[in-house]
């Protein structure tokens, strides 16, 4: 049996529970000072200050980590990323800057579409070499657990490209990868004026095989204007949710749609931007266990206003923080820039912030109940911050302050 030691802690912060916290509820971190954390094959066992968990522990044959001087948090879960992809955008993001919308540059056959026609000529190889150096990076911020969609294929064969390059990555290095159906990413070119053509062949001909060869446990879709319409996200997500996936949903990023209020209303287990989110949505997620994951780096990219961070917990909502790491809206993951923004501009707390990016996370991918939080039964995925507070997370604002990561007990990445 595998045991390891982490003790002299000058700080251990984490959300507590098996499940999503919601509303006033996320705010409440639970601080062990001079902590440690003993674990047997990847599994906490002992949680407590150092004297109680060594206490009886014959720590010679355990692994020992000193922590003195250092704060412990749970490993990060970065709950909506797309980072398979090929090819870059940099051309339509000076475009942006230059006033064009994000949804204009897809109407006119960039975007989405420009992606696509990259990772449908990328070959496997060049996808998996581009995505093991992006886990590396995430790696190194404390991102533990990462969910990672398909959707720049669109087509049956390119999709299962994209699928099967993460189902390799997942067992070939240490962060573990959540995989996401989206083929309702765009309408691509062979169905141009025919979404709902397009519905039917991902429900005929996609999503059985997708299920038949175990490549995703989420289906999600990009429920917005001139994309696909609630009545397309909402037939697709039930034929999804029949075959056994559970639903997500891209939802009133930049026009209010009704996305929020579909989520709540098929039990997804996510909905996700949420930056036009209207006051019955707010109220339908307050009472439902769908998620609202918050891409703030995204609205960041866009330069949109942010999602109302503080109406959703105030109104009672689990609100998880994620990257959205793209290509085009947001080619961005960083830890560091994401708390900030979530803190100093969404004015949440920086213990929400924690538990958005910990344990909400983990409850937007369904793994609340073993991932998100340092407690006994829970899988060691660890943190260790070179300040000994929490706090400096955002408060040393611009820096990633990851010194160690500890992912099911190992060791797996050190500064
Ligand atoms: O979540 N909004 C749709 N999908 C992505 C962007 C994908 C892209 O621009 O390539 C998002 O922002
Ligand atoms: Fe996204």
């Amino acid at each position: 049996m595998k045991k390891v030691l982490i003790k002299n802690l000058a700080q251990i912060a984490t959300p507590t529970g098996k499940k999503m916290q919601k509303g006033s509820a996320m705010a409440q971190i639970t601080c062990i000072s001079d902590g440690a954390v003993y674990i047997e094959d990847g599994i906490i066992r002992k949680v407590g200050q150092t004297a109680e968990v060594c206490a009886g522990l014959d720590e010679a044959s355990c692994q020992v980590i000193d922590g003195r001087d250092k704060c412990a948090v749970p490993g990060f879960v970065d709950s909506h990323t797309h980072f398979i992809f090929g090819g870059y955008r940099p051309k339509e993001f000076i475009r942006r800057l230059e006033g064009a919308g994000y949804l204009e540059i897809m109407q006119m056959g960039g975007g989405i579409q420009a992606t696509v026609d990259a990772t449908r000529s990328s070959s496997y190889e060049n996808l998996y070499e581009n995505g093991k150096k992006r886990l590396n990076h995430m790696l190194e911020q404390g991102i533990t657990t990462v969910e990672g969609k398909s959707g720049y294929g669109l087509d049956f064969e390119c999709e299962r490209k994209q699928l099967q390059v993460m189902k390799e990555l997942n067992e070939k290095q240490p962060v573990d990868i959540v995989p996401t159906y989206l083929g309702g990413h765009a309408v691509p070119l062979e169905y141009k004026e025919d979404a709902d053509g397009y519905i039917d062949y991902m429900i005929e001909k996609v999503l059985p095989r997708v299920k038949a060869e175990n490549l995703a446990e989420f289906c999600d879709i990009f429920c917005e204007d001139s994309v696909f319409s609630i009545a397309q996200s909402e037939r697709l997500l039930n034929a999804a949710k029949k075959l056994g996936f559970i639903s997500k949903i891209h939802a009133d990023e930049i026009v209010t749609l009704g996305g929020a209020e579909l989520a709540a209303r098929l039990g997804a287990a996510s909905a996700d931007h949420l930056l036009m989110i209207s006051n019955q949505g707010i109220k339908d997620l307050s009472n439902s266990d769908t998620v609202a994951t918050l891409l703030p780096c995204t609205a960041f990219c866009l330069d949109k206003p942010y999602a109302p961070a503080r109406r959703l917990i105030d109104s009672g909502c689990a609100v998880a923080l994620a990257s959205d790491f793209n290509p085009g809206s947001c080619f961005a993951n960083s830890i560091p820039l994401m708390l900030a923004l979530a803190v100093i501009h969404m004015k949440m707390s920086i213990e929400e912030a924690i538990c958005a990016l910990t344990l909400n996370g983990a409850a937007a991918l369904k793994r609340a109940d073993i991932l998100g939080s340092i407690e006994v039964g829970k899988q060691a995925d660890i943190n260790i911050i070179e300040y000994p507070d929490y706090r400096f997370l955002v408060y040393h604002t611009d820096a990633n302050l990851v010194e160690k990561v500890i992912k099911g007990g190992e060791l797996v990445y050190e500064k």
